[in-house]
């Protein structure tokens, strides 16, 4: 609400006295809730600084929400009625519950491509980031007013498989890969590398067998097909783990039969060249030429997402298409932004990139065999939380579904708190700890508002508006009424980060609001009106939580 008196204000002073522009600031500094720098408009409107604030101040306070505005050092100070506006804003959630900050839907679709591992590999940390930042844009887009489509591209399409099935021919042992699937592909496929610096001919057999399973051939599809399954069956128990689903799961194999249209169409605009052999396309002078066909005829990644993008377009129609990839992808996505302008579609692509995640410093693998499996790692977390939990609560009901909570929303959290581009360390201690910016600190501030409210009767009409005039209250008050903007924030940048962040400094003014006040006193007034701020305070927790992927919790 405050945004809107603050748009409010603006366009008040710019009609009545013809101004191009007025910054009215929220002041880091000082008790006021909105202030406006007055020096600029000496000039402009050519009278004393002093005279600029007279003007101004008849004409802001004739509007309602203002209470009194105040001359500081160059600046007009507003402060706002604090009684009508908090009661304003408390009972707009009081209201709206959950829905408090959604939009209509505006009837746009967006297309989101995210967590898209590749088969007969194990689901990396890159693979875990991609799912979870995009999971939650998923839950943004979609409170926003956008449809959102949640695409699985599989990487299960590629040179790759043609040297997978080589591998698996001359060295697979059937059982044994039967008993770990995936484990023991991926070491066939590093096996395959080995050999392949011994015995360079192998190289050809790879390629060969790629075309043959580019054309068809029914052994190499089954085989493909098996390394699918198995892979999809392991990467179904993260996605069960985490809660997280799809709208598809058509991956790179999908558009098989649905490139040669792209590259017809890129022959018809006069784009594809010759280039030894490979067709290619330029897209400008410093950078290398985007390769479309191998002299060998196999196609690549790039025409296979040309291919994905321009099927997208068709089925869903999105006005804007999301990928959530890693930075080291950066050149890929920009080679298909270019590609596709270059063809004459004006898409809004975003490469939604992010950074590694490390651990002790160095970028954390789980290739090679050398440490955990993912899922395994996730499962210690949910391990900590449960013998925490033991230790705090030792009666709890259900505390495998509590631990399970905890500690997937520990990783969840850790994640989406740090600005998505920059690599971040993995600490498994540090993310479980119910102190600190933790999933779990951010759980039990919700867990003791709900014990507050199960020990207390509300009613709406014993509310003392007058204690809104404090600081304690309104403050808090403050931070509720930025809610709905923060979302929209998240959703302009595509940064779940912004909703993390906000959602540490709701608890904590909440956390030093209940050292400070006692929720549950017997005074009347006093304690409806305690009941009302804190009643949306947790319907901001639940529902920002909600919109990062992590559950909330009633006790713990
Ligand atoms: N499978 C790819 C990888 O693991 C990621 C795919 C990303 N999405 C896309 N449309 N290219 O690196």
């Amino acid at each position: 609400m405050i945004v809107n008196i603050k748009e409010n204000i603006k366009s008040q002073l710019m009609n009545n006295f013809g101004l191009d522009q007025v910054a009215v600031e929220v002041p880091k500094r000082g008790d006021a809730d909105l202030a406006i720098p007055l020096f600029g408009f000496v000039k402009s409107m050519s009278i004393p600084v002093t005279e600029v604030f007279e003007k101004f101040k008849v004409v802001l306070e004739n509007l309602p929400e203002i209470d009194k505005v105040v001359f500081i050092a160059g600046f007009l100070n507003i402060y706002l009625k604090r009684k009508d506006l908090s009661y304003a804003i408390l009972k707009s959630i009081y209201n709206e519950k959950q829905n408090y900050g959604s939009k209509p839907s505006n009837g746009q679709t967006v297309v989101m491509d995210y967590s898209s591992p590749n088969i007969a590999k194990s689901f990396s940390v890159g693979h875990l980031r991609s799912t979870v930042i995009g999971n939650s844009l998923k839950q943004i887009y979609q409170k926003n007013g956008f449809n959102v489509v949640g695409i699985n591209y599989l990487g299960d399409w590629g040179t790759q498989f043609g040297r997978m099935i080589v591998a698996y021919q001359k060295w697979g042992n059937k059982e044994e890969i039967a008993k770990n699937p995936i484990a023991e592909l991926q070491k066939l496929y590093v096996r395959f590398h080995e050999e392949e610096q011994l015995d360079p001919s192998l190289d050809q057999l790879g390629r060969d067998a790629f075309l043959k399973l580019e054309q068809g051939d029914p052994e190499y599809i089954a085989l493909w097909q098996y390394f699918r399954d198995e892979s999809l069956k392991e990467f179904m128990q993260m996605y069960e783990l985490l809660d997280v689903t799809f709208d598809s799961y058509n991956g790179e194999a999908f558009y098989n039969d649905k490139m040669d249209a792209v590259v017809e169409e890129l022959e018809a605009k006069g784009l594809l060249k010759e280039d030894q052999g490979a067709k290619v396309v330029y897209v400008g002078d410093e950078q290398p030429p985007v390769l479309i066909k191998r002299s060998d005829g196999a196609t690549l990644y790039t025409t296979r997402d040309l291919a994905a993008l321009f099927y997208r377009k068709k089925t869903y129609d999105f006005v804007k298409a999301l990928y959530i990839v890693g930075n080291e992808q950066k050149l890929h996505f920009e080679n298909i932004k270019k590609v596709t302008k270059l063809m004459g579609y004006d898409f809004d692509i975003e490469h939604v990139n992010f950074g590694f995640v490390l651990q002790d410093g160095k970028k954390m693998s789980t290739r090679k065999g050398k440490t955990a499996k993912l899922i395994d790692v996730i499962n210690e977390a949910v391990d900590n939380a449960k013998t925490a939990i033991l230790t705090k609560n030792p009666d709890l009901p259900n505390k495998d579904e509590v631990a399970r909570a905890v500690g997937v929303g520990a990783v969840i959290f850790n994640d989406l708190k740090n600005e998505r581009h920059l690599d971040y360390e993995f600490n498994l201690q540090q993310m479980v700890a119910f102190e600190g910016q933790t999933g779990p600190y951010l759980q039990y501030s919700i867990v003791r508002i709900f014990s507050i409210l199960k020990q207390s009767q509300f009613d709406l009409s014993k509310v003392n508006t007058s204690l809104f005039q404090e600081d304690v209250y309104f403050n808090l008050v403050k931070v509720l009424d930025q809610f709905p903007s923060v979302i929209e924030r998240a959703c302009a940048d595509n940064t779940p980060s912004t909703i993390a962040r906000y959602l540490l400094s709701l608890a904590q003014e909440f956390n030093s609001f209940y050292a400070k006040v006692k929720i549950n006193t017997p005074e009347e007034d006093v304690r409806n009106t305690n009941l009302l701020l804190v009643q949306g305070i947790l319907t901001v927790l639940i529902e920002g939580l909600r919109l990062l992927g992590i559950k909330h919790l009633e006790s713990m």
